[in-house]
Protein backbone atom coordinates (compact mmCIF):
# COMPACT_ATOMS: atom_id res chain seq x y z
CA UNK A 1 0.00 0.00 0.00
CA UNK A 2 1.45 3.38 -0.95
CA UNK A 3 1.95 5.57 2.15
CA UNK A 4 0.70 9.12 1.43
CA UNK A 5 3.14 11.61 3.64
CA UNK A 6 -0.09 13.46 4.69
CA UNK A 7 -1.67 10.26 6.31
CA UNK A 8 1.27 8.46 7.27
CA UNK A 9 -1.13 6.25 9.66
CA UNK A 10 -3.13 4.63 6.17
CA UNK A 11 -3.58 1.18 6.27
CA UNK A 12 -3.20 1.54 10.36
CA UNK A 13 -6.18 0.05 12.78
CA UNK A 14 -5.91 2.01 16.49
CA UNK A 15 -8.05 1.40 19.92
CA UNK A 16 -8.67 3.91 22.61
CA UNK A 17 -8.90 2.73 26.25
CA UNK A 18 -10.17 5.62 28.19
CA UNK A 19 -10.64 5.48 31.75
CA UNK A 20 -10.46 8.15 34.26
CA UNK A 21 -12.53 11.77 34.37
CA UNK A 22 -14.63 13.48 31.14
CA UNK A 23 -11.45 15.74 30.15
CA UNK A 24 -9.62 12.52 29.56
CA UNK A 25 -12.49 10.88 27.50
CA UNK A 26 -12.52 14.63 25.06
CA UNK A 27 -8.39 14.06 25.40
CA UNK A 28 -9.02 10.07 23.86
CA UNK A 29 -11.75 12.42 21.25
CA UNK A 30 -9.35 15.00 20.22
CA UNK A 31 -6.02 11.95 19.67
CA UNK A 32 -8.64 10.05 17.65
CA UNK A 33 -9.19 12.81 15.87
CA UNK A 34 -5.58 13.43 14.69
CA UNK A 35 -4.86 9.84 14.19
CA UNK A 36 -8.20 9.27 11.48
CA UNK A 37 -6.53 12.75 10.03
CA UNK A 38 -3.54 11.01 9.21
CA UNK A 39 -5.52 7.98 8.11
CA UNK A 40 -5.84 5.42 11.04
CA UNK A 41 -9.00 3.59 11.12
CA UNK A 42 -11.10 3.08 14.63
CA UNK A 43 -11.33 -0.85 15.50
CA UNK A 44 -13.32 -1.95 18.88
CA UNK A 45 -11.26 -4.69 19.78
CA UNK A 46 -7.73 -4.39 20.80
CA UNK A 47 -6.61 -7.85 19.41
CA UNK A 48 -7.51 -5.93 15.96
CA UNK A 49 -5.85 -2.80 16.29
CA UNK A 50 -2.25 -2.25 15.16
CA UNK A 51 -2.24 1.04 17.56
CA UNK A 52 -3.29 0.83 21.11
CA UNK A 53 -3.34 3.44 23.29
CA UNK A 54 -4.91 3.44 27.00
CA UNK A 55 -5.72 6.89 28.26
CA UNK A 56 -4.71 6.45 31.96
CA UNK A 57 -6.23 8.21 35.41
CA UNK A 58 -3.84 8.51 38.88
CA UNK A 59 -6.68 10.09 40.69
CA UNK A 60 -6.78 7.23 43.16
CA UNK A 61 -4.74 4.07 43.73
CA UNK A 62 -7.85 2.11 42.20
CA UNK A 63 -7.99 3.97 39.27
CA UNK A 64 -4.27 3.56 38.70
CA UNK A 65 -4.39 -0.13 38.88
CA UNK A 66 -6.75 -0.56 35.85
CA UNK A 67 -3.75 0.15 33.45
CA UNK A 68 -1.89 -2.29 34.87
CA UNK A 69 -4.81 -5.01 35.21
CA UNK A 70 -5.57 -3.61 31.05
CA UNK A 71 -1.99 -4.57 29.68
CA UNK A 72 -2.00 -7.74 31.79
CA UNK A 73 -5.72 -8.48 30.01
CA UNK A 74 -3.70 -7.64 26.85
CA UNK A 75 -0.79 -10.03 27.24
CA UNK A 76 -2.68 -12.70 25.50
CA UNK A 77 -1.17 -10.32 22.42
CA UNK A 78 2.08 -11.35 22.85
CA UNK A 79 4.95 -9.19 22.02
CA UNK A 80 4.18 -8.52 18.20
CA UNK A 81 6.40 -5.73 17.43
CA UNK A 82 4.02 -4.65 14.85
CA UNK A 83 1.60 -3.42 17.56
CA UNK A 84 2.90 -0.57 19.20
CA UNK A 85 1.32 -0.06 22.64
CA UNK A 86 1.03 3.52 23.99
CA UNK A 87 0.07 4.64 27.50
CA UNK A 88 -1.42 7.97 27.74
CA UNK A 89 -2.62 10.62 30.44
CA UNK A 90 -1.94 10.87 33.95
CA UNK A 91 -0.61 7.78 35.27
CA UNK A 92 1.99 8.49 31.89
CA UNK A 93 2.67 11.95 33.24
CA UNK A 94 2.65 10.76 36.76
CA UNK A 95 5.46 8.01 36.20
CA UNK A 96 7.04 8.99 32.94
CA UNK A 97 9.96 6.64 31.55
CA UNK A 98 10.03 4.36 34.77
CA UNK A 99 6.70 2.69 33.30
CA UNK A 100 8.65 0.99 30.91
CA UNK A 101 10.28 -0.57 33.54
CA UNK A 102 7.11 -1.82 35.48
CA UNK A 103 5.46 -3.38 32.03
CA UNK A 104 7.30 -4.49 28.91
CA UNK A 105 4.36 -4.54 26.50
CA UNK A 106 4.48 -0.32 26.48
CA UNK A 107 6.54 1.69 23.51
CA UNK A 108 5.29 5.00 24.06
CA UNK A 109 4.53 7.41 26.70
CA UNK A 110 2.84 10.70 26.45
CA UNK A 111 1.53 13.18 29.01
CA UNK A 112 -1.49 15.33 28.57
CA UNK A 113 0.55 18.06 26.89
CA UNK A 114 1.88 15.53 23.86
CA UNK A 115 -1.31 14.92 22.22
CA UNK A 116 -0.64 17.08 19.73
CA UNK A 117 2.47 15.30 18.74
CA UNK A 118 0.21 11.66 18.65
CA UNK A 119 0.71 10.97 15.32
CA UNK A 120 4.56 11.77 15.41
CA UNK A 121 5.31 10.54 18.64
CA UNK A 122 3.93 6.62 17.33
CA UNK A 123 6.00 7.38 13.87
CA UNK A 124 8.83 7.37 15.92
CA UNK A 125 8.25 4.64 17.64
CA UNK A 126 7.68 2.58 14.82
CA UNK A 127 10.91 3.99 13.59
CA UNK A 128 13.47 3.78 16.98
CA UNK A 129 10.83 3.17 19.87
CA UNK A 130 11.61 6.09 21.54
CA UNK A 131 9.64 7.80 24.16
CA UNK A 132 8.39 10.91 24.33
CA UNK A 133 7.22 13.08 27.51
CA UNK A 134 7.18 16.27 28.14
CA UNK A 135 5.58 19.12 30.34
CA UNK A 136 4.70 22.98 29.23
CA UNK A 137 3.49 25.27 30.64
CA UNK A 138 1.03 27.00 27.81
CA UNK A 139 -2.16 26.07 26.22
CA UNK A 140 -1.36 23.97 23.23
CA UNK A 141 -4.28 23.70 21.12
CA UNK A 142 -5.61 20.37 19.26
CA UNK A 143 -7.63 21.67 16.03
CA UNK A 144 -11.00 20.67 16.96
CA UNK A 145 -12.28 19.95 13.58
CA UNK A 146 -10.83 16.49 13.09
CA UNK A 147 -12.26 15.44 16.84
CA UNK A 148 -13.84 12.16 16.90
CA UNK A 149 -17.02 12.44 19.18
CA UNK A 150 -18.52 9.30 21.07
CA UNK A 151 -21.89 11.31 21.36
CA UNK A 152 -23.78 13.28 18.31
CA UNK A 153 -25.68 15.45 20.27
CA UNK A 154 -24.09 16.44 23.51
CA UNK A 155 -20.49 17.34 23.36
CA UNK A 156 -17.45 18.19 25.40
CA UNK A 157 -15.23 21.31 25.34
CA UNK A 158 -12.35 22.02 26.88
CA UNK A 159 -11.18 25.43 28.45
CA UNK A 160 -8.96 25.12 30.67
CA UNK A 161 -6.37 22.31 31.96
CA UNK A 162 -4.11 21.92 35.46
CA UNK A 163 -4.90 23.08 38.45
CA UNK A 164 -3.01 25.51 40.97
CA UNK A 165 -5.10 24.06 44.33
CA UNK A 166 -2.91 21.49 45.77
CA UNK A 167 -5.58 19.71 47.93
CA UNK A 168 -3.66 17.78 50.35
CA UNK A 169 -5.14 14.52 48.75
CA UNK A 170 -4.78 15.21 45.37
CA UNK A 171 -2.55 13.94 42.34
CA UNK A 172 -3.88 16.26 39.37
CA UNK A 173 -2.06 19.02 39.47
CA UNK A 174 1.10 16.82 39.63
CA UNK A 175 -0.52 15.18 36.41
CA UNK A 176 -1.79 17.94 34.24
CA UNK A 177 0.32 20.46 35.59
CA UNK A 178 -0.30 24.33 36.79
CA UNK A 179 -3.33 26.04 35.18
CA UNK A 180 -3.99 27.28 31.61
CA UNK A 181 -6.41 28.61 29.82
CA UNK A 182 -7.31 28.35 26.27
CA UNK A 183 -7.95 31.68 24.70
CA UNK A 184 -11.73 32.47 24.20
CA UNK A 185 -11.64 32.92 20.84
CA UNK A 186 -10.96 29.67 20.43
CA UNK A 187 -13.68 28.42 22.59
CA UNK A 188 -16.01 30.17 20.92
CA UNK A 189 -15.20 28.56 17.24
CA UNK A 190 -15.16 25.28 19.03
CA UNK A 191 -18.81 25.97 20.56
CA UNK A 192 -19.97 27.63 16.92
CA UNK A 193 -18.39 24.50 15.09
CA UNK A 194 -20.58 22.31 16.81
CA UNK A 195 -23.27 24.28 16.73
CA UNK A 196 -22.93 24.02 12.47
CA UNK A 197 -22.70 20.02 13.17
CA UNK A 198 -26.20 19.35 14.85
CA UNK A 199 -24.53 19.61 18.51
CA UNK A 200 -27.46 20.59 20.90
CA UNK A 201 -25.50 20.78 24.15
CA UNK A 202 -22.09 21.39 25.54
CA UNK A 203 -19.91 21.03 28.52
CA UNK A 204 -17.53 23.22 29.25
CA UNK A 205 -14.30 21.30 30.93
CA UNK A 206 -11.48 22.10 33.79
CA UNK A 207 -9.56 21.03 36.66
CA UNK A 208 -11.21 24.45 38.04
CA UNK A 209 -13.19 26.15 35.65
CA UNK A 210 -14.16 29.37 38.34
CA UNK A 211 -10.38 30.07 38.19
CA UNK A 212 -10.56 30.47 33.76
CA UNK A 213 -9.17 33.68 32.59
CA UNK A 214 -8.58 34.32 29.07
CA UNK A 215 -4.35 34.31 28.36
CA UNK A 216 -4.56 37.01 26.61
CA UNK A 217 -7.66 39.99 28.16
CA UNK A 218 -8.19 37.98 31.45
CA UNK A 219 -11.73 37.88 30.70
CA UNK A 220 -13.42 35.85 33.41
CA UNK A 221 -15.08 32.44 33.70
CA UNK A 222 -18.85 34.07 33.54
CA UNK A 223 -18.03 36.58 30.49
CA UNK A 224 -17.08 33.06 28.55
CA UNK A 225 -20.40 31.25 29.82
CA UNK A 226 -22.35 34.33 28.69
CA UNK A 227 -20.75 34.86 24.99
CA UNK A 228 -21.53 30.61 25.07
CA UNK A 229 -24.84 31.53 25.26
CA UNK A 230 -25.33 33.66 22.24
CA UNK A 231 -24.56 31.10 20.07
CA UNK A 232 -27.25 29.62 18.22
CA UNK A 233 -28.57 26.47 18.17
CA UNK A 234 -26.35 25.06 20.95
CA UNK A 235 -29.61 24.68 23.87
CA UNK A 236 -27.90 23.56 26.95
CA UNK A 237 -24.94 24.36 28.90
CA UNK A 238 -23.10 22.44 31.62
CA UNK A 239 -19.52 23.43 32.88
CA UNK A 240 -17.73 21.13 34.95
CA UNK A 241 -15.44 21.22 37.72
CA UNK A 242 -16.24 24.17 40.20
CA UNK A 243 -14.54 24.63 42.90
CA UNK A 244 -16.55 26.16 46.14
CA UNK A 245 -13.52 28.30 47.11
CA UNK A 246 -14.14 29.84 43.83
CA UNK A 247 -17.30 30.33 43.08
CA UNK A 248 -18.70 33.64 43.02
CA UNK A 249 -22.13 35.84 42.43
CA UNK A 250 -21.36 36.99 38.75
CA UNK A 251 -21.56 33.00 37.98
CA UNK A 252 -24.46 32.24 40.60
CA UNK A 253 -25.93 35.32 38.58
CA UNK A 254 -25.04 34.52 35.02
CA UNK A 255 -27.00 30.75 35.58
CA UNK A 256 -29.88 32.24 36.97
CA UNK A 257 -29.87 35.02 33.83
CA UNK A 258 -29.61 32.59 31.55
CA UNK A 259 -32.19 30.05 30.48
CA UNK A 260 -29.30 28.21 28.34
CA UNK A 261 -27.33 27.27 31.25
CA UNK A 262 -28.90 23.54 33.16
CA UNK A 263 -30.25 24.76 36.36
CA UNK A 264 -27.39 22.04 37.49
CA UNK A 265 -24.10 22.25 38.94
CA UNK A 266 -21.54 19.87 40.22
CA UNK A 267 -20.14 21.57 43.65
CA UNK A 268 -17.36 19.14 44.76
CA UNK A 269 -17.52 19.17 48.65
CA UNK A 270 -15.34 16.47 49.57
CA UNK A 271 -16.17 16.25 53.56
CA UNK A 272 -18.74 17.88 56.15
CA UNK A 273 -16.41 18.56 58.75
CA UNK A 274 -14.22 21.89 58.99
CA UNK A 275 -11.28 20.10 60.55
CA UNK A 276 -11.44 17.59 57.84
CA UNK A 277 -11.72 20.68 55.10
CA UNK A 278 -8.96 22.63 56.83
CA UNK A 279 -6.59 19.19 56.86
CA UNK A 280 -7.35 18.98 52.67
CA UNK A 281 -6.48 22.27 52.17
CA UNK A 282 -10.13 22.90 50.44
CA UNK A 283 -10.18 26.54 51.03
CA UNK A 284 -13.60 27.11 52.34
CA UNK A 285 -15.34 26.37 55.40
CA UNK A 286 -18.60 24.44 55.62
CA UNK A 287 -20.69 27.61 56.51
CA UNK A 288 -19.10 29.15 53.29
CA UNK A 289 -20.08 26.22 51.07
CA UNK A 290 -23.80 25.89 52.43
CA UNK A 291 -24.12 29.82 51.80
CA UNK A 292 -23.27 29.24 48.02
CA UNK A 293 -26.17 25.91 48.52
CA UNK A 294 -28.83 28.33 49.48
CA UNK A 295 -27.81 31.37 47.24
CA UNK A 296 -28.42 28.88 44.47
CA UNK A 297 -31.39 27.53 45.56
CA UNK A 298 -32.73 30.76 46.47
CA UNK A 299 -31.93 32.05 42.73
CA UNK A 300 -33.03 28.54 41.44
CA UNK A 301 -35.43 26.08 43.58
CA UNK A 302 -35.19 23.61 40.67
CA UNK A 303 -31.82 23.67 40.50
CA UNK A 304 -29.73 19.84 40.66
CA UNK A 305 -26.74 19.78 42.52
CA UNK A 306 -24.05 17.06 42.89
CA UNK A 307 -20.60 16.69 44.78
CA UNK A 308 -17.66 14.95 45.30
CA UNK A 309 -16.78 13.04 48.39
CA UNK A 310 -13.94 11.52 50.26
CA UNK A 311 -13.93 9.02 53.26
CA UNK A 312 -11.67 8.31 55.78
CA UNK A 313 -9.15 11.12 55.10
CA UNK A 314 -6.41 10.57 57.30
CA UNK A 315 -8.27 11.58 61.03
CA UNK A 316 -11.72 11.81 60.08
CA UNK A 317 -13.22 10.64 63.63
CA UNK A 318 -16.73 9.39 63.47
CA UNK A 319 -17.72 12.51 64.33
CA UNK A 320 -16.65 14.36 61.22
CA UNK A 321 -18.24 11.43 59.13
CA UNK A 322 -21.46 12.00 60.58
CA UNK A 323 -20.90 15.55 59.38
CA UNK A 324 -20.86 14.49 56.09
CA UNK A 325 -23.88 12.67 56.16
CA UNK A 326 -25.77 15.58 57.63
CA UNK A 327 -24.43 17.63 55.07
CA UNK A 328 -26.22 15.57 52.24
CA UNK A 329 -29.41 15.32 54.10
CA UNK A 330 -29.46 19.19 54.66
CA UNK A 331 -28.31 19.62 50.70
CA UNK A 332 -30.39 16.70 48.98
CA UNK A 333 -28.20 16.53 45.91
CA UNK A 334 -29.35 14.68 43.36
CA UNK A 335 -26.27 12.49 43.11
CA UNK A 336 -22.92 12.08 44.70
CA UNK A 337 -19.37 10.68 43.93
CA UNK A 338 -18.30 9.06 47.00
CA UNK A 339 -14.74 7.55 47.26
CA UNK A 340 -12.30 5.93 49.73
CA UNK A 341 -9.21 7.83 50.21
CA UNK A 342 -6.04 6.69 49.19
CA UNK A 343 -2.66 8.13 49.39
CA UNK A 344 -1.54 9.59 46.46
CA UNK A 345 2.18 10.00 45.02
CA UNK A 346 3.72 13.36 45.96
CA UNK A 347 0.21 14.94 47.28
CA UNK A 348 0.96 16.16 50.73
CA UNK A 349 -1.28 13.80 52.48
CA UNK A 350 0.11 11.09 50.99
CA UNK A 351 3.11 12.10 53.55
CA UNK A 352 0.49 11.52 56.31
CA UNK A 353 -0.30 8.65 58.54
CA UNK A 354 -3.23 6.83 56.42
CA UNK A 355 -4.53 6.60 59.72
CA UNK A 356 -8.61 5.68 58.88
CA UNK A 357 -8.53 1.86 59.48
CA UNK A 358 -9.63 0.10 55.66
CA UNK A 359 -12.63 -1.43 57.19
CA UNK A 360 -14.15 1.86 58.42
CA UNK A 361 -13.11 3.40 55.18
CA UNK A 362 -15.40 0.63 54.03
CA UNK A 363 -18.14 0.70 56.18
CA UNK A 364 -18.18 4.40 55.78
CA UNK A 365 -18.58 4.43 51.80
CA UNK A 366 -21.02 1.90 52.44
CA UNK A 367 -23.04 3.89 55.16
CA UNK A 368 -23.17 7.21 53.07
CA UNK A 369 -24.09 5.67 49.61
CA UNK A 370 -26.84 3.89 51.34
CA UNK A 371 -27.96 6.96 52.97
CA UNK A 372 -27.87 8.85 49.55
CA UNK A 373 -29.63 6.54 47.71
CA UNK A 374 -32.80 6.51 49.96
CA UNK A 375 -32.43 10.71 49.87
CA UNK A 376 -32.68 10.27 46.03
CA UNK A 377 -35.32 7.81 45.93
CA UNK A 378 -37.41 10.42 47.99
CA UNK A 379 -36.35 13.15 45.58
CA UNK A 380 -36.80 10.94 42.60
CA UNK A 381 -40.36 9.60 43.85
CA UNK A 382 -41.73 14.17 44.34
CA UNK A 383 -40.57 14.03 40.13
CA UNK A 384 -43.26 11.07 39.03
CA UNK A 385 -46.31 12.51 37.46
CA UNK A 386 -44.27 15.69 36.23
CA UNK A 387 -43.49 16.11 32.55
CA UNK A 388 -39.90 17.01 31.87
CA UNK A 389 -37.07 18.13 28.75
CA UNK A 390 -35.26 15.31 28.01
CA UNK A 391 -32.37 15.46 25.90
CA UNK A 392 -32.71 11.82 23.80
CA UNK A 393 -29.60 10.29 23.56
CA UNK A 394 -30.39 6.86 21.82
CA UNK A 395 -32.30 3.80 22.48
CA UNK A 396 -32.02 0.53 24.62
CA UNK A 397 -30.03 -2.11 23.05
CA UNK A 398 -32.36 -4.70 24.60
CA UNK A 399 -35.67 -2.95 23.70
CA UNK A 400 -35.62 -0.48 20.66
CA UNK A 401 -39.00 1.21 21.99
CA UNK A 402 -37.07 1.86 25.20
CA UNK A 403 -35.00 5.68 24.73
CA UNK A 404 -32.51 6.96 27.41
CA UNK A 405 -31.47 10.60 28.08
CA UNK A 406 -30.67 13.67 30.29
CA UNK A 407 -32.91 15.71 31.82
CA UNK A 408 -31.49 19.31 32.68
CA UNK A 409 -30.57 18.20 36.28
CA UNK A 410 -28.26 15.55 33.83
CA UNK A 411 -30.89 12.27 35.91
CA UNK A 412 -30.81 9.93 33.38
CA UNK A 413 -34.43 9.31 31.86
CA UNK A 414 -35.69 6.41 30.07
CA UNK A 415 -38.94 6.46 28.49
CA UNK A 416 -41.10 4.65 26.13
CA UNK A 417 -41.59 5.93 22.72
CA UNK A 418 -43.33 5.14 19.08
CA UNK A 419 -41.01 6.77 17.24
CA UNK A 420 -36.94 7.84 17.55
CA UNK A 421 -36.54 10.94 19.36
CA UNK A 422 -32.69 10.37 19.18
CA UNK A 423 -30.65 13.76 19.12
CA UNK A 424 -33.87 15.50 19.92
CA UNK A 425 -35.54 17.27 22.94
CA UNK A 426 -38.35 15.42 24.30
CA UNK A 427 -41.07 15.97 26.23
CA UNK A 428 -41.47 13.20 28.80
CA UNK A 429 -44.02 12.42 31.75
CA UNK A 430 -42.13 10.09 34.18
CA UNK A 431 -44.68 7.55 35.15
CA UNK A 432 -41.81 5.54 37.84
CA UNK A 433 -38.50 5.75 39.12
CA UNK A 434 -35.38 4.17 41.36
CA UNK A 435 -32.74 5.90 43.23
CA UNK A 436 -30.74 6.36 40.04
CA UNK A 437 -33.01 7.00 37.34
CA UNK A 438 -36.85 7.99 36.15
CA UNK A 439 -38.74 6.23 33.92
CA UNK A 440 -41.05 7.66 31.61
CA UNK A 441 -43.26 8.00 28.33
CA UNK A 442 -43.01 10.44 25.75
CA UNK A 443 -46.26 13.00 26.03
CA UNK A 444 -48.53 13.25 22.58
CA UNK A 445 -46.27 15.55 19.91
CA UNK A 446 -43.29 15.31 22.45
CA UNK A 447 -40.89 16.81 20.14
CA UNK A 448 -39.85 20.27 19.89
CA UNK A 449 -38.97 22.48 17.47
CA UNK A 450 -35.69 24.15 18.83
CA UNK A 451 -37.50 27.87 18.66
CA UNK A 452 -39.63 26.58 21.51
CA UNK A 453 -37.49 25.10 23.68
CA UNK A 454 -37.12 27.31 26.66
CA UNK A 455 -37.29 26.90 30.52
CA UNK A 456 -40.98 28.59 30.30
CA UNK A 457 -42.53 26.00 28.24
CA UNK A 458 -41.01 23.24 30.40
CA UNK A 459 -42.75 24.96 33.86
CA UNK A 460 -45.85 25.57 31.73
CA UNK A 461 -45.53 21.60 30.98
CA UNK A 462 -44.96 20.74 34.49
CA UNK A 463 -48.09 22.35 35.56
CA UNK A 464 -50.38 20.48 33.77
N1 LIG B 1 -10.99 19.10 40.06
C1 LIG B 1 -11.99 18.43 40.73
C2 LIG B 1 -11.68 17.04 41.18
C3 LIG B 1 -10.97 16.11 40.32
S1 LIG B 1 -10.61 14.58 41.04
C4 LIG B 1 -12.33 19.18 41.99
O1 LIG B 1 -11.55 19.93 42.50
O2 LIG B 1 -13.37 18.94 42.52
C5 LIG B 1 -12.23 13.89 41.27
C6 LIG B 1 -12.53 13.49 42.66
O3 LIG B 1 -11.70 12.40 43.05
C7 LIG B 1 -12.26 14.53 43.71
O4 LIG B 1 -13.25 15.50 43.79
C8 LIG B 1 -12.18 13.70 44.97
O5 LIG B 1 -13.44 13.51 45.54
C9 LIG B 1 -11.64 12.37 44.46
N2 LIG B 1 -10.24 12.16 44.88
C10 LIG B 1 -9.17 12.89 44.53
N3 LIG B 1 -8.06 12.41 45.13
C11 LIG B 1 -8.45 11.36 45.88
C12 LIG B 1 -7.75 10.46 46.75
N4 LIG B 1 -6.45 10.56 46.97
N5 LIG B 1 -8.48 9.49 47.35
C13 LIG B 1 -9.81 9.37 47.13
N6 LIG B 1 -10.51 10.20 46.34
C14 LIG B 1 -9.83 11.18 45.71
FE1 LIG C 1 -7.37 18.16 42.81
FE2 LIG C 1 -8.16 20.06 44.44
FE3 LIG C 1 -7.25 20.68 42.05
FE4 LIG C 1 -9.58 19.49 42.26
S1 LIG C 1 -9.07 21.52 43.05
S2 LIG C 1 -7.97 18.96 40.82
S3 LIG C 1 -9.30 18.15 43.99
S4 LIG C 1 -6.06 19.78 43.69
FE1 LIG D 1 -7.93 11.13 36.58
FE2 LIG D 1 -6.30 12.79 35.43
FE3 LIG D 1 -8.91 13.17 35.27
S1 LIG D 1 -5.98 11.82 37.36
S2 LIG D 1 -9.60 12.36 37.20
S3 LIG D 1 -7.80 11.48 34.40
S4 LIG D 1 -7.36 14.74 35.44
Amino acid sequence: MKISSSQPLRGKYYHIKTFGCQMNENDSERMAGLLEESGAERVSSPEKSDIIIVNTCAVREKSEDKLFSYLGRLSHLGKKRDKVVGVTGCVAQLYRNSLFTKNESIDFIAGPDNYRQIVNIILEVRKEKRAATQWSRNWQNIPYESTVHENPVSSYVTIMEGCNNFCTYCVVPFTRGREKYRPVKLVLDEVKFLSSLGYKEIILLGQNVNCYQDPDTGEEFFLLLRRVTEIDGIEWIRFITSHPKNFNKNLANTMNENQKICRQLHLPVQAGSNSVLKRMKRGYTLEEYLEWIRLLKSLMPDICLSTDIIVGFPGESEKDFHKTCDLLEEVGYTNIFSFRYSPRPLSAAGRYQDSVPLETKKKRLIELQELQKKIQLRQNKQKVGRVMKVLCLGHSKKDPKIYSGRNEGYQVVNFKADRDFTGNFVMVRITSCGPYSLRGEAVNNALFSLSRINHTTESSYRKD
